[in-house]
């Protein structure tokens, strides 16, 4: 494992030989969050990210970590989700649960999937907010851990390059447009993913070395790089990569 520090901001970057590597060290680290927190006698926020990146990740907690992760006391959201039913072979709840939900011996009421069921999403945003805000109060303001990935278009959760779901300062979640169907999407705003303790960006493959490049080198602005937009004030980054999008840092 090879690890880079950006140049402007309190991020790591920690490279692995493959996505199976990556997968298996951000696993461990994600255990050893929850047992800091959990020790304590208090419950871990978790916030799911989707696409297909996350599924080495999903499986490796599910296939290694059912019985050393206390999952009933681990708080399951999502940062994004796509405007579909949550049977759809898109959803990104369906794929939580296919990777790694289903494995696992979560509390159900402790799992907090995005509404895609109202005829209004913007109603959804809104419940989801409400969701958010019951569970989040006071000195626990913030998520313990929110996981994310990129798209090559420097993309994360579903703020994509120009979207006004960028200009958004006061809520937690929006209706956001993809530029690819499921073209509904709910998303966190920016001010959401930057309440976070920890936040950790999986990327892997040959496609997002671009991508990584540009955020970790350029500081782009966020408008044109969502995920550039995404450095908690009072959290750490830590990037999980493999060889393959660490190609051209
Ligand atoms: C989604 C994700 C999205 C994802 C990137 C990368 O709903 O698709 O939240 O932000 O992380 O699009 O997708 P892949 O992992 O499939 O490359």
């Amino acid at each position: 494992m090879a690890s880079v520090l950006t140049a402007d901001a309190p991020a790591e970057i920690r490279i692995f030989p493959d996505a199976d590597g990556a997968a298996r060290a951000a696993a461990a680290h994600i255990e050893s969050l929850i047992a800091a927190r959990t020790s304590s006698g208090e419950d871990f926020s978790l916030a799911l990210s989707g696409g297909n990146t996350p599924r080495p990740l999903y499986r490796r907690l599910a296939a290694d970590y059912r019985d050393r992760i206390p999952w009933a006391r681990v708080n399951i959201f999502w940062s994004d989700e796509r405007y579909v039913p949550h049977d759809d072979p898109r959803s990104n709840y369906r794929m939580a649960r296919e990777t790694l939900l289903d494995h696992v011996p979560v509390s159900p009421g402790h799992v907090y999937p995005m509404p895609t069921e109202p005829a209004n999403p913007d109603e959804a945003a809104w419940r989801y907010e409400r969701t958010l805000r019951a569970n989040f109060s006071g000195a626990r303001s913030s998520f313990d851990l929110i996981l994310l990935g990129i798209g090559s278009d420097g993309h994360t959760a579903s703020l994509f390059p120009n979207s006004p779901a960028l200009d958004e300062t006061q809520r937690c979640v929006v209706v956001a447009a993809a530029p690819v169907e499921p073209k509904v999407r709910l998303t966190f705003t920016l001010p959401a993913l930057n309440r976070a303790d920890t936040v950790f960006f999986v990327v892997t493959g040959a496609d997002k070395a671009p991508a990584l490049r540009r955020i970790v080198k350029d500081s782009p602005d966020p408008h044109l790089c969502p995920a550039a937009g995404v450095r908690p004030p009072r959290g750490t980054v830590i990037w999980w990569v493999d060889a393959a999008a660490a190609s051209t840092l």
